[in-house]
């Protein structure tokens, strides 16, 4: 299927449906009537096949008590192999009811209150926030921009951060959010051996592993170096991202070494009492064993990166001193302003001259992001086009 008729087929109209991406414009902006790319969820229906295993689901069974279904374990086992070349031991996979969730509580189970907790800047939210809610101390390392806008890792800053503030937990982010980066083996070799060296447990958040439209394939952590640091690793993810399934509640926890895991599962089972989400599961299954799921993201993927091409292309053409980073992974483009608009300015030229309602980049990290903003290209190359142009007939 090409890119008109996946648009043509699963775009759809979001507002009034409760979406938090369309419907919640008051929870962060100023005015509701923006075009939305900020939340990271995508407006496009899920395959038929996820929606035909859903209904089969519940007209078939009745929504009682159950146990983990060994075919959703198995179908995550499939996808790992097939997708990614990773082969997963089944009794390495235990789960949360989603990614951030899954992250608070390896916090919980793995470190004590005032922990330090390493993480790259600009970061995703929700990983200082889980630790800072917990009281643990966040230690920021701020990644390097490189003159074609890609971002790298100071080794020697991050492992002098990691020993001067003795920290005991990394929390990783592969593929990067914000910024599209799609790590290789080499560079999370250099990062988890430093963690490996100072006894720093890697927490690795995989949820765009799918996600990948540039040259670099998907490394997953656990696979680093033939598997040599998946001993002292938590890897995570879920089919929330890849297949548009945030408000099911089941991502997989996985965890290789025995003792971790029975440590989290502890600390579960502390926290919450409640089994596996049986409709997740049977969704999660289709995803990651039906021919037409797996056609249905590769279709996805081309329109996600036809949309940056077109929106990198026409903003390049007009505003030529933007700095936008690669986009190698995620659907989410990492733009930087600050030649056109200056810091305090950015609400007001985004919210009220575009109208748009993007992610500002004081949300990943403080006022050194404050001339960014981060883009949600999936959506229709419609919604991409208006936003380009306003963007360009504003700024
Ligand atoms: C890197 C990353 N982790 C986790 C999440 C949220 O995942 P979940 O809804 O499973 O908690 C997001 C959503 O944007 C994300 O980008």
């Amino acid at each position: 299927m090409n890119t008109a008729e996946f648009t043509q087929k699963y775009y759809t109209e979001r507002r009034g449906s409760h979406s938090r991406k369309w419907d919640g414009q008051h929870l962060k902006f100023s005015r509701t009537d923006l075009l939305p790319l900020w939340v990271a969820d995508m407006d496009f229906m899920p395959p038929q096949c996820i929606q035909n295993a859903i209904c089969n689901y519940v007209k078939a069974v009745p929504l009682g008590y159950t146990m983990t279904n060994p075919a959703y374990i198995e179908a995550v086992m499939s996808w790992y192999k097939r997708r990614h070349s990773c082969t997963l031991s089944a009794d390495w996979l235990t789960g949360a009811p989603n990614v951030i969730t899954g992250l608070m509580w390896c916090i919980g189970a793995f470190t004590e209150p005032n922990d330090a907790v390493a993480v790259l800047t600009p970061v995703y939210g929700a990983f200082d926030t889980s630790a800072n809610d917990a009281q643990r101390h966040i230690i920021s390392v701020p990644m390097h921009r490189t003159a074609d806008n890609r971002y790298t890792v100071d080794y020697d800053a991050f492992k002098s951060a990691i020993v001067k503030n003795d920290v005991k937990l990394f929390i990783h982010c592969n593929p990067y959010n914000p910024v599209g980066h799609v790590w290789t083996d080499e560079e999370m070799e250099q990062l988890f051996s430093i963690c490996k060296r100072h006894h720093v447990l890697i927490i690795s958040d995989e949820i765009h592993q799918d996600l990948i439209t540039g040259p670099t394939p998907f490394t997953p952590a656990l696979s680093v170096s033939g598997g040599a640091y998946a001993d002292n690793m938590v890897a995570m993810s879920s089919v929330s991202k890849s297949f548009n399934m945030a408000s099911l509640h089941q991502a997989e926890v996985i965890i290789p070494n025995e003792s971790l895991r029975s440590r989290y599962n502890t600390y579960r089972s502390h926290v919450y009492h409640t089994d596996s989400d049986v409709i997740a599961e049977a969704a999660i299954t289709a995803a990651y064993t039906h021919p037409n799921a797996e056609a249905w993201l590769n279709d996805l993927l081309a329109v996600v990166r036809e949309n940056y091409d077109y929106m990198y292309k026409e903003l390049y053409a007009a505003l030529p001193e933007l700095r936008i980073s690669p986009m190698d992974g995620t659907y989410l483009a990492w733009i930087d302003f600050s030649t056109y608009i200056k810091p305090e300015s950015m609400r007001d030229v985004f919210e009220n001259q575009c109208r748009i309602a993007p992610s500002f980049g004081e949300w990943f990290g403080g006022e050194n992001y404050a001339t960014f903003v981060r883009l949600n290209l999936a959506t229709s190359l419609e919604n991409i086009k208006t936003t380009t142009h306003s963007i360009i007939r504003n700024i």
